[in-house]
């Protein structure tokens, strides 16, 4: 497997107010393989962007290296910020005053590119990004949705191969949300470009990303492929709505473990979380027994907010 990011024993302290010391990392080692959307994620303060920003070289870290490419963001810096391209939290990396496209152009002037290529690339770009109406417009007269896929397309721009993506999808709304989305999905199948990426949305998560670290308070506790966590956590959950239950039902199911009971409209509906198939004989079992009437069984599907909850309440404890 091609590795694009090492990231080895990173160790970060923060002198905050007042002369307190606030550990952000501690000794986070990951490694992220070419072509493909890693999420980086974690609570509020986790250190997702104190991570981030040391692999851009912003932040110093007291210990520990990262190496993009082959090259060492400390020793070989400019060789291996070379290789990466950033959007950082809440940032917009453009400027307000220039139209999409003479940013394009800027952006992709100071890394060097060669003119000849871009009069073609640009146009595309800003096509594909659904900019092209907008083209000669100022900057800061675009929506928050087109001001933030013009800062991805800069990033694009660029030609380099790694993007490290601080929140990309924060503050917008779903359709910007989905079109950013499907954008980056599309840079890495046809580009074989990697996209490092850090959100709060779970939903983002399982659309987008194939393998995921999770951070909490400065520690990993989570390095897997996305499939992976989901089977891991998959519990089978079940959902029954039935008719009315006799007292001795009701106690009858109140005895099988995990299951939970709760009053709807013309009955009652249980909730199953199992791993032990047999749970679902018993409380059919006991529905059979007075021949309730059952409404609807529904599978419930896991989702990966909950085994981020999960992840981060085992952490906890
Ligand atoms: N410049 C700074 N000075 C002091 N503390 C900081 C600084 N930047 C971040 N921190 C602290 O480091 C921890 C990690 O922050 P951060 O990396 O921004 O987390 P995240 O991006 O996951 O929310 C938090 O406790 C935060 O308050
Ligand atoms: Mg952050």
């Amino acid at each position: 497997m091609d590795i694009v990011l090492k990231v080895n024993n990173l160790t970060k302290t923060y002198s905050g107010s007042e002369g307190k010391q606030v550990r952000a990392l501690e000794e986070i080692s990951f490694e992220v393989p070419r072509g493909i959307i890693f999420g980086l994620l974690g609570p509020n303060g986790a250190g997702k962007t104190t991570t981030i920003k040391s692999i851009c070289g912003l932040v110093q870290p007291d210990a520990g290296s990262i190496s993009v490419n082959g090259w060492d963001v400390q020793c070989q810096r400019a060789k291996a910020l070379a290789q990466l391209t950033a959007v950082l939290e809440g940032n917009r990396n453009i400027y307000w005053r220039l139209t999409p496209r003479e940013n394009l152009e800027f952006f992709a002037a100071i890394r060097g590119r060669k003119p000849r290529r871009l009069n073609r690339e640009i146009p595309e770009l800003l096509e594909v990004f659904g900019l092209t109406e907008k083209a000669n417009q100022p900057v800061r007269k675009l929506s928050r949705g087109m001001q933030q896929k013009l800062a991805l397309a800069v990033t694009l721009v660029t030609g380099a191969p790694i993007l490290l993506l601080d929140e990309p999808t924060l503050g917008l709304d779903v359709k910007a949300s989905y079109e950013i989305r499907s954008l980056l999905r599309r840079i890495v199948q046809e580009e074989q470009r990697t996209v490092i990426i850090t959100t709060h949305d779970m939903n983002v998560v399982q659309d987008i990303c194939q393998h995921v670290v999770i951070i909490n308070e400065g520690r990993i506790v989570a390095n897997d492929n996305i499939q992976h966590l989901l089977d891991l956590f998959q519990v089978r959950s079940y959902d029954l709505v039935v008719g009315q239950l006799t007292p001795g039902q009701r106690t009858g199911l109140e005895q099988i473990p995990h299951l939970r009971l709760e009053p709807v409209n013309s009955g009652w509906q249980i909730s199953l979380d199992m791993e032990n198939p047999t749970l679902l004989w018993q409380a059919l079992d006991v529905l059979g027994s007075e021949q309730t009437p059952i409404e609807s069984v529904s599978r419930k599907e896991l989702n990966f907010e909950k085994v981020f909850m999960e992840i981060l309440g085992g952490a906890k404890a």
